[in-house]
């Protein structure tokens, strides 16, 4: 399945990804599929991830500005995905509870969508 998403083009290796955030790409889809991001976002790669709340997660990896506020580093990406709330307090996406090795894990999955 992951070469069918690598053959799609515009994306970052899951070697690369996974040097970047420290996290594991497959442990990430899984958690991404597990804490319902796609109930709000769009998400390539996630069957049913098609939520229209929040921003489309498509080439995520290659966007200038996490949230609008934080610059995109992998650890910039980390801290929000563990707690949007903390990083801005006026932002709509909820704090849904992920640890930080299950925010590496799902920050290297969306780093392969570039
Ligand atoms: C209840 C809806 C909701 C859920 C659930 C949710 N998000 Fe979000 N997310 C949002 C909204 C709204 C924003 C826009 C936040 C902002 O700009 O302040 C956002 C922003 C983001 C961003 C920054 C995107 C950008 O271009 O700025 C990322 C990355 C992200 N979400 C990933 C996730 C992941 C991964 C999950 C699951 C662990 C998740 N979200 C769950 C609503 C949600």
């Amino acid at each position: 399945m992951l070469l069918a998403v690598l053959a799609a083009g515009c994306m970052r290796s899951a070697e690369d990804a996974e040097q970047l955030t420290g996290g594991n790409v497959q442990a990430g889809k899984r958690l991404i599929k597990e804490y319902g991001c796609g109930g709000c976002h769009v998400i390539p790669g996630i069957i049913s991830a098609v939520g229209n709340v929040g921003p489309s997660l498509t080439s995520v990896g290659g966007r200038v500005y996490i949230g609008g506020v934080l610059t995109n580093t992998p650890e910039n990406m980390v801290r929000w995905l563990i707690n949007p709330p903390a990083v801005d307090d006026k932002t709509a996406m909820p704090n849904v509870g992920l640890s930080e090795g299950q925010a590496r894990n799902v920050a290297a999955y969306l780093y392969t969508l570039k």
